[in-house]
């Protein structure tokens, strides 16, 4: 089988669906690539999931690359896509460009996602036109948080719906290969997905669009902060490493580790 490339998502639109997932480190990426995930998102999102922060505003280029470095060391077939982090491409188109660049460059990611619609076509039109392959990313857009003043479902009146389809087809005109649709309800998510030619990729979006991405860790039961109804947790390796956890406490206090096996 091919790797999977930009083009490559692209071209998958009506022809197989597409389920993508994040993955922020060596050992995550390598199970991913090996389950046959085709697109990685290294999101920014594990601001949260990983560092701690209450939200992803504060993490920086500088983490985003380490974290992106780390998985593409782990992928040989799928698409790793970096996410860029907020503050990176909002200042100035040339800073944008710079460190996208980084993200292609020095970390060698397939492509970088970046949030927000039609305002954002020049800078997605610059970066396409360089040689970096955009995802772009409407709907409920966290970075955006200060400003919505919360985590909200985005298109539910007729007018809002509206904007949303013109700014999926803004990106498609820009360049973007793919667009995640966060949060809206299934009919515009659908209503968007049959109208653009590059595939769409839903997250609270509902079952009519052309792939689905989640969180690993909410997938996998390691985020214990909120869950949103759009979540399934696929397994609780959470409560495992905990209780992995308390066993070998036990077992150390115990004397039951090290056992003769485990000797020299
Ligand atoms: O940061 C992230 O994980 C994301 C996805 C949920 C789309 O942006």
């Amino acid at each position: 089988m091919t790797a999977w490339t930009a083009a490559k998502i692209r071209a998958a639109k009506g022809k197989e669906k597409l389920p993508c997932l994040t993955g922020f480190d060596f050992a995550s990426a390598r199970l991913l690539d090996e389950a046959g995930i085709p697109l990685i998102l290294v999101g920014d999102s594990l601001a949260m999931t990983v560092l701690g922060y209450p939200d992803t505003l504060p993490v920086t280029m500088d983490e985003m690359l380490h974290h992106t470095r780390a998985v593409v060391r782990g992928v040989k077939q799928a698409l790793v896509v970096a996410d860029m982090p907020f503050m990176s491409y909002q200042a100035s188109v040339d800073e944008a460009v710079a460190n996208a660049g980084r993200f292609v460059k020095d970390a060698r990611a397939g492509a970088v996602k970046i949030e927000g619609g039609a305002f954002r076509k020049p800078l997605i039109e610059t970066l396409v036109r360089n040689g970096i392959p955009v995802l772009g990313h409407i709907g409920l857009t966290p970075q955006s948080l200060r400003e919505i003043g919360g985590y909200k479902v985005e298109g539910r009146n007729a007018r809002a719906a509206e904007l949303l389809l013109e700014d999926a087809r803004a990106l498609e005109a820009a360049g973007v290969f793919a667009i995640v649709l966060e949060c809206m309800p299934s009919a515009v998510a659908t209503g968007i997905t049959a109208t653009v030619g590059v595939p769409t990729i839903g997250i609270g979006a509902g079952p009519g669009c052309d792939g689905q991405i989640l969180v690993s860790h909410d997938v996998l039961g390691l985020f214990s902060g909120f869950t949103p109804k759009f979540v399934k947790r696929y397994a609780e390796l959470g409560k495992g490493m905990a209780a992995a956890f308390a066993a070998y406490k036990q077992d150390v206090q115990g004397g039951a580790f090290p056992a003769a096996e485990h000797e020299y």
